[in-house]
């Protein structure tokens, strides 16, 4: 199972950030010192996906920019000589043609952002890459996924999966555990059910489904015609729940610390966490920290 195609729904309206994306992005928030979209295609780009395809709305223009030449920024760097930032920029320079950009109108929700994408994708698999969530590890979240999914049958549908305190599977979409497959540490399994936010104390388990997804085109079948579910919006969960009536789906338990980066301390505490292990901002970070603490 190539998968060749990611897709970044970047139209939502960040209001849990409020008031920082008022008029800017949520996408565009920035991890130490690049935005949070740029990890994601990073991600994407290391797990082997080739064509990048944001589903965006009103407000979003300076994330197409992001990936587009700055030609007065290369001329004055290459005037000053300054060849790390030059090196920096280039090292995510995307090819002419690999990114694509279509609408979302009105943030109806991330299932709804999803079918936006349709034609883009056409008849393959696909993978979702939600750019709020950051996973920290090396292999990343998409590449552990892609590995797994190499190993599974055509027609193969994987979630990426977190443990949540039990009292909280409530605030979350949560899947049901069936059989153990292979994977490293046998961290795949067999979905058996999914069901967005459940009421407390009927939870199939207290695994999460999070960020990060490899879906079949079928999907977009299903949302086509996916009714508003919680929110009022229209969710993934519920059409994914839809399309294992005829698909298998699998959870994986991915390696490496998980970041929401929408809220405002999972923010901060990614912030700190990313910066602690940048080996050019450790020692200073970690000190600054230290001084900081002890003066407060
Ligand atoms: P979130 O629910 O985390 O984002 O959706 P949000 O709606 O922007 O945030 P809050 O809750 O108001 O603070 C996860 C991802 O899905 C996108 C968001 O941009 C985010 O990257 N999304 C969400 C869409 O593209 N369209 C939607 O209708 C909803």
């Amino acid at each position: 199972m190539k998968i060749r195609k990611a897709v970044f729904p970047v139209a939502g309206l960040g209001t849990r950030v409020l008031p920082a994306t008022k008029a800017m992005p949520k996408e565009m928030l920035t991890i130490v010192d690049r935005p949070l979209i740029q990890y994601v295609v990073d991600e994407a780009r290391e797990a082997g996906i080739e064509h990048f395809i944001f589903v965006t709305g009103r407000n979003k223009g300076v994330i197409e920019d992001h990936f587009d030449r700055m030609f007065e920024l290369d001329e004055s760097l290459n005037g000053r000589n300054t060849t790390a930032e030059i090196a920096e920029l280039a090292r995510f320079q995307p090819e002419a043609g690999e990114m694509s950009f279509t609408r979302q109108q009105a943030p109806l929700g991330l299932g709804h952002a999803v079918w936006c994408a349709r034609d883009i994708v056409g008849n393959e698999p696909f993978a979702v890459v939600l750019p709020d969530e950051l996973v920290l590890n090396s292999p990343g979240c998409l590449k552990q996924m892609i590995d797994i999914a190499n190993g599974l049958g055509e027609k193969s549908n994987l979630v990426a999966v977190e443990e949540v305190p039990m009292e909280m599977t409530h605030q979350y979409g949560i899947c049901g555990v069936g059989e153990r497959h292979g994977g490293p540490d046998g961290n795949t399994f067999t979905i058996d059910g999914m069901v967005e936010k459940p009421p407390k104390g009927t939870s199939p388990s207290n695994l999460s489904i999070t960020g990060r997804y490899i879906l079949q085109p079928e999907i977009f079948k299903i949302l086509e015609t996916q009714e508003r579910g919680s929110g009022g919006e229209i969710q993934l969960t519920d059409a994914m729940i839809g399309l294992a009536k005829s698909q298998a789906f699998y959870g994986v338990e991915f390696e490496g610390e998980r970041h929401d980066c929408g809220s405002k301390s999972g923010f901060l505490r990614a912030n700190i966490a990313f910066g602690l292990r940048r080996p050019d901002l450790r020692d200073g970070l970690r000190a600054e920290m230290l001084r900081y603490l002890a003066e407060t």
